[in-house]
């Protein structure tokens, strides 16, 4: 990537999962935060573990989206639309957003095994509405568990992409390819998004009735559509 990544909400295991994979993968990552000190104190936790590879910083969340114009964005579906809004006015033109956010109904103090209904579709389609003109977005990484992301382990999982624009689901491809054993595939439109976030919840219940860390395979696609590291 010729741009730093900047994880919004990055303080918590799923922006810290993603911004490890891509610091080892040699990726330059901001990591963001409501609280720029919240923010460094993960980038240096990052930093100790990545031993030289890529470069982490930490900025507090405006800024981080003033400094990039990737965005990915991890914080509870219970945020996300307060958090969208304000930050607006610092998300830069032409950005490109890749939205994770799961409407967990656990973010509003129900279980994790089941969503809320979003008036939009999705979380992601919000994250759309919230946008400002001209940032595409991206829904992507739903289904990857934090756990194995903060792990050594290559991930298995695939990373279904959906997105109304091209160009952001090219840019969500390519970080998911950077993760080892995780492989990209385009999955149509962003409303496609509100199947992700349903599996999300399933494989939560599949979790906690297993005690495991599930992720999802798509099999049977012409090789061309799986995007992958080496
Ligand atoms: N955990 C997983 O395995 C996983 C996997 C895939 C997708 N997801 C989705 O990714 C998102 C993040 O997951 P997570 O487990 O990392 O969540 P989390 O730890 O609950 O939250 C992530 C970060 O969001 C910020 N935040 C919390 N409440 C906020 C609010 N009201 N407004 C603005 N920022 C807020 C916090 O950072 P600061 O306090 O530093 O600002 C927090 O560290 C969720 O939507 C989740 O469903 C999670």
């Amino acid at each position: 990537m010729s741009r730093p990544i900047a994880v919004i909400g990055g303080t918590g295991p799923a922006g810290m999962g993603l911004a490890l994979r891509w610091a080892r993968a040699g990726e330059a990552v901001i990591i963001g935060s409501r609280d720029a000190s919240r923010a460094q104190a993960a980038a240096d936790a990052i930093r100790q573990r990545v031993s030289g590879q890529g470069q982490v910083s930490g900025l507090e969340n405006a800024v981080a989206c003033a400094a990039s114009d990737l965005l990915v964005l991890t914080v509870p579906f219970a945020g996300q639309a307060e958090l969208l809004k304000q930050l607006k006015p610092a998300i830069r033109a032409g950005s490109v957003l890749i939205d994770a956010t799961v409407a967990l109904a656990a973010s509003v103090g129900g279980r994790a095994s089941r969503t809320l209904g979003v008036w939009q579709g999705s979380a992601a389609q919000q994250a759309a509405e919230l946008a400002p003109k001209g940032v595409s977005v991206a829904a992507a990484f739903h289904n990857l568990s934090a756990e194995v992301l903060n792990g050594d382990e290559d991930v298995d999982c695939d990373v279904i992409v959906c997105s109304d624009d091209p160009n952001a689901t090219q840019a969500a491809m390519a970080l998911a390819a950077t993760i080892p054993g995780a492989r990209a595939i385009d999955g149509g439109k962003l409303e496609n998004a509100r199947v992700l976030e349903q599996i999300t919840a399933l494989l939560i219940g599949l979790n906690m009735g297993h005690k495991g860390h599930s992720g999802l395979r798509i099999t049977g696609l012409p090789e061309v559509a799986y995007r992958k590291t080496g």
